[in-house]
């Protein structure tokens, strides 16, 4: 029988969905399976807001940020009734497999279709990095790219005031983003949830940093949802010789387009769901390990936490 699949992206967007969708699309495709676009995540999905999707459908995309088919949170999707309906919308068309691309929340969302029979597979894409079964997440890579080009500019202006720049990034209880940052940017610290911080030890450490090295500025990257940026700020200016002033780098990080890692991982992604779909797999989520694809059950991605590199955090902190 024909295959016949659905595409959603769902959750927070991140730059190298669409290049996800198309892989997905292309490759599904080539198969000669059905193809249907999605919009709005699961929410699209229960009020059967799709199209069929051709070659043409997914052309010029690769390079785009956000996602064409457009995400939504949408948290009724725990409702067993609500999940029913959009199995009815699916069976209306003939559609019998998902591809769903976004984070932890949309595997959930996979997760319980699988279990009343739908075939599922999960591609991560999230600026966050934290999703389990994988290295990467598809626009880590670019949000990365975006805070790096942000503080190098930051740093221009803080070194010409002996300021201390404290910048909050993204990151949702994960600190990959900070940490990467830390490394790439040259920082003096990086306050991540996994390590936690004390705003004693932040001005300890300015100090001793002023005292010995002489610094025309510092820069401090903070995790999100740890502490209030403008407040640390201050402390700073009372408690140390820098001036400090915060930035919070927003949303501005989930755009932009792709840049070629995620490009990359998007479409060997996509192309990898396909083929595991193809080959009867199903309830799985897709990852990179060690430069290779990957498939890890749902239910047991889940379940593992996400690793911090503790490595990584005690090389910045030497380089530092
Ligand atoms: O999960 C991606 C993310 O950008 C997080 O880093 C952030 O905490 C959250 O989404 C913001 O969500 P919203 O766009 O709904 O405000």
């Amino acid at each position: 029988m024909k295959r016949s699949i659905g595409i959603l992206t769902s959750g927070g967007d991140a730059p190298g969905m669409n290049a996800a969708i198309r892989a997905v699309a292309r490759s599904a495709l080539a198969r000669d399976f059905d193809v249907y676009g999605i919009y709005d995540g699961y929410l699209g999905l229960y009020e059967g807001n799709f199209f069929k999707m051709n070659k043409g459908s997914v052309s010029d995309i690769l390079f785009k940020g956000g996602t064409i088919l457009g995400t939504a949170r949408f948290p009724q999707f725990t409702d067993p009734e609500v999940q029913d309906k959009a199995i009815e919308q699916m069976r209306k068309v003939g559609m019998d497999s998902l591809v769903v691309i976004g984070g932890d929340g949309t595997y959930r969302g996979a997760g319980d279709l699988c279990k009343k029979g739908i075939s599922c597979i999960g591609i991560p894409s999230t600026i966050d990095n934290d999703c389990p079964g994988t290295d990467y997440t598809i626009g880590f890579e670019t949000a990365l790219n975006t805070i790096v080009e942000a503080v190098d500019k930051l740093r221009d202006t803080s070194a010409s005031h002996h300021r201390c720049s404290v910048v909050e990034v993204m990151g949702n209880h994960c600190g990959d983003l900070a940490l990467y940052a830390g490394i790439c940017c040259g920082a003096e610290i990086a306050i991540t949830p996994e390590v936690g911080f004390s705003e004693e030890e932040v001005i300890a450490r300015l100090q001793h940093f002023d005292a010995i090295k002489k610094h025309r500025h510092a820069l401090v990257i903070v995790s999100e949802k740890l502490t209030d940026v403008e407040k640390l700020a201050e402390v700073i200016s009372q408690k140390t010789s820098f001036s400090g002033r915060a930035t919070v780098l927003g949303h501005i990080q989930r755009g932009g387009s792709p840049v070629p890692y995620d490009r990359l991982l998007a479409s060997r992604m996509g192309d990898y769901a396909i083929e595991v779909l193809g080959n009867g797999g199903s309830n799985f989520c897709i990852g990179i390990r060690d430069d290779k694809m990957i498939a890890t059950p749902i239910a047991q991605a889940l379940i593992q936490p996400k690793n911090f590199d503790q490595n990584l955090y005690d090389m910045f902190e030497r380089l530092a």
